[in-house]
């Protein structure tokens, strides 16, 4: 699959699966591997281990194996670097480079041995064709690389900008909603890193970029470039739409009777999402893209229900920025589902802006206390505004 003259895909398809390290991949996704062919020819970043043969057969569909030089290792995460070992002994010719970060983690891991190269450095592959290695460390490992293709001004971008979407359409505008599934990878895997994210991005002021090749998912291409490149600036500056998401679980009925009735009162869209019947990953780029964040549960044993535990412990570690939180729950006769749902808030960054907690079975008078609490939130929107009229008006 041609990205440019000289610049090839060669990823692998992985169709079927649906958990990615607890990632839930409802459809699945693509580990890309590119490659470039000049005097001198490289592949950027490998696939994961299964789909090694897979990898080195596209390869030789295209060149000889003898003939690339170079295999870049842009980042050591085994989805990109567990055929490392297969394809160096399938490739006899070719160095593996990587940045200083990485070399010893994929020694580590697969006890290949890769030239560390500089930030900055540039590899001359000749033919019109000159890579340069831009350092992105904590996006989202320590390892992270970029490299960048000076004249077809292609960024290879790892992580960065991928998606978790099989296909077999290549390019962002040959699919139809790559920008949502762009924002749910954002969501579960770089949002914790948002301030190395911005970093990034201000480093790339002035670098022309006409493509982004990321390792997961499609490419971006054209106007894509900028329309990714600008969302990215946004989740990570923690814009977020006037919407809000209600995530809880429920034993007996009571906490989702306090769900609905927020649900009710509330003036901006809505997502409600029982937690048992919903994935993490749908629900975390529900979160990054609602400015209120309403989480509850019913306590059990002092805490959580298990559903509710497992989701605040996945929120707090993501991090997620400029979101307002409002707890809520049931409780018999002792609490502590409440203070954990807070915890989760204060240990993520969630400013918590209310809360409410009924005991045992939530009554009417609970839902018109948990309304009118709701309501506050947002009482300056709701009063209605006169709008003078100036003298130009035109109706
Ligand atoms: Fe796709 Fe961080 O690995």
């Amino acid at each position: 699959m041609k990205i440019v003259d000289g610049v090839e895909w060669l990823g692998v398809t992985d169709w079927n699966i649906r958990d990615f390290h607890g990632y839930e991949t409802r459809k699945g996704t693509t580990y890309n591997s590119y490659l470039v062919r000049g005097e001198k020819a490289a592949v950027i970043d490998a696939v994961k281990k299964p789909f090694a043969k897979q990898l080195i057969a596209s390869i030789e569909e295209k060149i000889s194996l003898d003939e690339v030089d170079y295999v870049v290792s842009n980042h050591a995460e085994p989805d990109h670097s567990g055929a490392l070992p297969e394809l160096l002994a399938a490739l006899p010719n070719a160095e593996l480079l990587s940045d200083a970060k990485c070399a010893p983690t994929l020694e580590k891991y697969w006890g290949v041995k890769a030239r560390a190269v500089a930030d900055g450095e540039r590899l001359v592959l000749g033919g019109g064709k000159t890579l340069r290695f831009i350092e992105t460390p904590m996006l989202h490992w320590p390892d992270s690389m970029f490299t960048y293709l000076e004249e077809d001004q292609i960024l290879f971008s790892m992580d960065a900008f991928g998606q978790h979407v099989a296909c077999s359409e290549r390019f962002a505008d040959q699919y139809s909603g790559a920008l949502n599934e762009a924002a749910k990878y954002y969501a579960n895997i770089v949002m914790p890193f948002a301030a190395v994210a911005l970093r990034v991005l201000d480093g790339l002021r002035g670098v022309p970029i006409k493509t982004i090749c990321p390792s997961h998912g499609l490419v971006w291409r054209g106007d894509d470039v900028e329309r990714v490149a600008s969302a990215y600036a946004s989740w990570a500056n923690g814009v977020a739409q006037e919407r809000a998401v209600i995530i809880y679980d429920s034993m007996w009925g009571s906490t989702e009777r306090l769900a609905q009735a927020i649900a009710e009162e509330l003036p901006v869209p809505y997502r409600l999402m029982r937690i048992r019947d919903n994935d993490l990953a749908e629900m975390m780029a529900e979160v990054l893209q609602s400015k209120y964040l309403f989480v509850g549960s019913p306590t059990l044993n002092n805490g959580p229900l298990p559903a509710a535990a497992a989701f605040l412990t996945y929120l707090r570690g993501l991090r997620p920025k400029a979101k307002k939180g409002f707890a809520f729950g049931s409780r018999g006769w002792g609490g502590g589902a409440l203070n954990a749902v807070k915890q989760a808030f204060e240990l993520g960054g969630v400013e918590l802006v209310g809360e409410f907690e009924c005991d045992y079975r939530a009554s009417s008078e609970n839902e018109k206390e948990l309304k009118q609490k709701v309501a506050s939130l947002f009482s300056t929107k709701q009063k209605p505004r006169i709008v003078k009229l100036g003298k130009n008006a035109n109706f």
